[in-house]
């Protein structure tokens, strides 16, 4: 049995992870049973932020693959170079490993990002690696796994636009964990760590932060509201103002950072500016912050 507890703090304090005791304990013994984990979350949730966090903890290599239709086999599991095998023939030296290869070589872990995204024949290509540790590379060998070789995952849910279906067959081999949003004030400490604030203000610009895109994933008029990654941008931005009291410049500063981060729903007769204008006003009418 391994002291999940001492290790969940230890990965909060040493990689500055705010709160996530409970996915990290889940997280922790996942791992301590050696299985492969899959982390499902809206973006910003902090997927990508965690896997570093596990990895780095473990000590292990990190090999990471950015998922896209286009990733194809080859792209990770690796191949064969046409000049070098006319030259060499099939051995050892004329294989240009993918990362798959190399953290099951080197031990370490796999980091796939957007999983989802993976086309079905890429997701057949890990199959055998993922449960038997095995992966057999035509006319040259197969690679048994080192010992300490794991796989994180990570996809968006799977009711969002645009995102295909993991294969049965794949699903199938990972643990699933689940993030949601993190309270109010766990974003709230995140903000002030990750935008560095350290002004007499940090409290102040880190909760106006964190308000605007709370309404923002609660408005009506927005389909997708802003990940916690819009309220980092926001506070960053606005302790670069000579003023970080003016409306004036927390509109400036709420536009640029939130407007790429949100989508509206379709036939409103607001445009995205104004909604986000109204949202700031909102925040900053409220009586703490007058
Ligand atoms: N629990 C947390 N503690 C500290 N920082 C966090 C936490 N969750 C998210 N972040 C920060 O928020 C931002 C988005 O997180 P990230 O891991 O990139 O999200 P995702 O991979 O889910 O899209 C990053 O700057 C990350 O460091
Ligand atoms: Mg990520």
């Amino acid at each position: 049995m391994v002291d999940t507890t001492k290790a969940v703090k230890e990965i909060q304090d040493k990689y500055k992870v705010i709160g996530r005791t409970e996915e990290l304990r889940q997280i922790v013994l996942t791992h301590s049973v050696s299985k492969n984990l899959l982390i499902e979350g809206e973006v910003g949730v902090g997927k990508t932020r965690l896997s570093k966090a596990i990895a780095e903890f473990y000590d292990s290599n990190f090999y990471r693959v950015d998922c896209s239709e286009e990733l194809l086999p080859h792209n990770l599991v690796g191949y064969f170079e046409p000049p070098l095998v006319i030259a060499k023939g099939y051995i050892d030296d004329s294989y240009k490993y993918g990362p798959l290869a190399l953290a099951m070589v080197n031990g370490g872990c796999l980091f796939i990002n957007e999983i989802n995204r993976m086309p079905e024949s890429t997701q057949n290509s890990l199959l055998t690696s993922l449960d038997e540790g095995i992966l057999d590379i035509p006319k040259l060998k197969s690679i048994k796994a080192h010992k300490d070789f794991f796989v994180i995952a990570t996809q968006n849910p799977t009711a969002h636009v645009g995102v295909t279906v993991l294969g049965e067959a794949l699903k199938d081999r990972f643990i699933w964990i689940n993030l949601n949003y993190q309270s109010p004030e766990e974003e709230i400490s995140i903000i002030k760590q990750e935008s560095n604030l350290n002004s007499g203000n940090a409290d102040k610009i880190a909760i106006i932060s964190q308000n605007i895109i709370q309404i923002t994933r609660e408005s009506t008029s927005i389909r997708r509201g802003s990940s916690i990654r819009g309220a980092i941008d926001l506070a960053t931005l606005i302790t670069q103002y000579d003023n970080d009291n003016s409306s004036k410049n927390w509109i400036e500063a709420a536009v640029m950072a939130l407007y790429n981060k949100i989508e509206l729903e379709d036939g409103l007769t607001q445009s995205k500016k104004e909604i986000i204008t109204n949202i700031v006003l909102a925040v900053l009418n409220k009586s703490d912050f007058q």
